[in-house]
């Protein structure tokens, strides 16, 4: 398996030399992630895979105790893009008084709309967890995917704010051939429910192409391309490409739904016209 180590303690993590680049995943590696390690490749000197399956970012009911564990394969991946380290710590080293017990990084109101109105304690642990790696490996640069694009963000805003000192990347979110953006969740859809799926894309290629006629358009268009499918979303929302609400120009188009099992998350950049006089 080339130079690939597999480390499991903070102290195994002390020894790396050089500039460092992290890519933090929850394991089930798929191309997304292997397209996250070759950006991430030439940054640093050592590259760093971090696979932990984070409790604190599932609320109860969720799928943590199910969530795909795909580690042969997930070594694999890692070798194969080039990967230094792999560190995948157990639960009790990432939260050694407990999991309920902990000081946690406030996300804010930004971590409070969209997936946060859904999932109100979710950017909670994503943000604490992705501190902690922070600390731990000490990354001068970390890359994340565009696909969680509000995770992205505030991830953004957390090391500035914080001022953490590591240079926050994102990257194009990769698409399976008819354009369903790559998530570890998609091995739960059903064969009908993956030929569904596509729906997300495709109202986003409708919201974009609408994007002239202003942000109601545009959430017209992508809203009527889901209900072709027979797809309802938890949200259709155009912000601003920090998150705050946008009137006209560079924007983000953002839409969650469920289909069958999974909540399924994509989003695109988009440029708004000026929103039409009287609306
Ligand atoms: O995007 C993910 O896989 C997770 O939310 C992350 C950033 C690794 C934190 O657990």
């Amino acid at each position: 398996m080339n130079g690939l180590r597999v480390v499991r303690t903070p102290a195994d993590l002390r020894a790396l030399e050089g500039t460092i680049a992290l890519v933090p995943t929850m394991g089930a590696l798929h191309d997304g992630h292997v397209q996250l390690m070759k950006h991430a490749r030439p940054l640093a000197d050592t590259l760093v895979v971090s696979i932990f399956v984070n409790p604190t970012q599932f609320a109860p009911g969720e799928d943590f105790a199910d969530y795909p564990r795909t580690w042969d394969d997930d070594l694999a991946r890692c070798a194969e893009a080039g990967v230094d380290i792999v560190f995948a710590p157990e639960v009790a080293t990432m939260y050694p008084y407990g999991t309920d017990d902990q000081v946690m990084v406030d996300p804010g109101p930004l971590g409070a709309i969209l997936e946060g109105e859904l999932r109100p304690t979710h950017f909670r642990g994503v943000l604490t967890v992705v501190a902690k790696l922070f600390g731990l490996v000490r990354p001068d640069v970390a890359v994340f995917g565009e696909k969680d694009y509000q995770q992205l963000a505030l991830i953004r805003r957390m090391a500035e704010t914080l001022c953490l000192g590591v240079e926050v990347v994102g990257c194009p979110t990769v698409r399976e051939v008819d354009g369903l953006a790559m998530s570890s969740r998609n091995r739960y859809l059903e064969p009908a429910e993956r030929e569904r799926a596509v729906a997300l894309s495709q109202a986003l290629d409708a919201g974009v192409a609408a994007g002239s006629q202003g942000v109601d358009a545009v959430r017209a268009a992508a809203t009527a391309r889901l209900a072709d499918f027979g797809v309802v979303p938890d949200y259709v929302a155009v912000t601003s490409p920090d998150l705050s609400d946008p009137t006209s120009g560079e924007a983000r188009l953002l839409i969650a739904a469920r289909v069958g099992r999974p909540r399924l998350l994509d989003n695109r950049a988009l440029t708004l016209g000026p929103t039409p006089e009287g609306s």
